[in-house]
């Protein structure tokens, strides 16, 4: 069942979601040559507890388990879930995604975005652009009476078209009071759409389009998180919580200047 947020849950889901877009704002700023993803990691815990919020990363339970750090930093080649590192230093021609996700008052919000450091290869910039592009179709096609599968198929077009690819063995996903709850949302249609979820008012999904510039194989490190791409070429993520409703799609976490 996709849970569908009563007033009183969009009120507070609205909350979350900009504050985990202010807490990425300001973890962007903090982005610079020859810093370590470890005090990146530090910052992010500041900022979050600054808004007497919680990171919904830390602790995170997968099997047996717990993410250890605050935020999620994956440079280059790792496409999600990459740790900070006090040994992972920050250079000019670097990208890392930084995804940030908050409990706050009971509701979560997720957000993502790929930050490129100094100078980075021509091709390299357009995966981020083609990457975020590709986010913002998908959320078009967040409309009520679509299907889960309009925004897979949307995404996979645009990502497919310009030569990249994406990954399949994470997907976006609903949220709420829980950071995964259905729907899943894979970027790439994985079944005939009219198989796929109908969209209905009232829900709150995470949007995340995560792209490789070569394959779409990725594959873990020994650390139980860190997933990169098989191949070692880079990957690109960026995500945000959007809210359907008859008026359209609506992106909750966008920062708001009250909370910078
Ligand atoms: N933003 C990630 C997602 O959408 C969650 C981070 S995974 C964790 O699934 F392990 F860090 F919590
Ligand atoms: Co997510």
């Amino acid at each position: 069942m996709i849970p569908i947020k009563s007033k009183e849950g969009i009120t507070r889901m609205r909350e979350s979601c900009a504050i985990a877009a202010a807490v990425l704002q300001r973890l962007k700023d903090r982005v610079q040559p020859g810093i370590s993803t470890y005090d990146l990691d530090q910052a992010a815990r500041e900022i979050i507890a600054s808004y007497g919020a919680r990171s919904a990363c830390y602790g995170y339970q997968l099997g047996s388990r717990r993410y250890p750090a605050y935020s999620c930093l994956s440079v280059n080649d790792e496409v999600v879930h990459g740790i900070g590192s006090l040994k992972r230093i920050l250079r000019e021609g670097d990208i890392i995604s930084l995804d940030i996700v908050v409990e706050y008052n009971g509701y979560i919000g997720d957000n993502a975005y790929t930050v490129a450091i100094g100078q980075i290869p021509p091709r390299v910039q357009e995966l981020l652009r083609v990457t975020q592009e590709a986010l913002e179709i998908g959320i078009r096609h967040a409309v009520v009476g679509n299907r889960i599968g309009d925004i897979s198929e949307s995404v996979q077009k645009h990502v497919e078209s310009r030569g990249f690819s994406v990954v399949r063995e994470m997907v976006g996903h609903g949220v709420g009071v829980s950071m995964h709850e259905e729907p899943q949302i894979p970027n790439f249609l994985d079944r005939p759409k009219k198989r796929t979820d109908l969209i209905r008012p009232g829900m709150t999904l995470a949007i995340e389009p995560m792209v490789n510039m070569g394959g779409a194989r990725t594959k873990t490190l020994s650390d139980g998180w860190t997933v990169v791409t098989s191949d070692g070429a880079p990957s690109a993520h960026f995500e945000h919580t959007v809210l359907t409703s008859e008026k359209g799609p609506e992106i909750l976490t966008i920062a708001r200047p009250d909370l910078l």
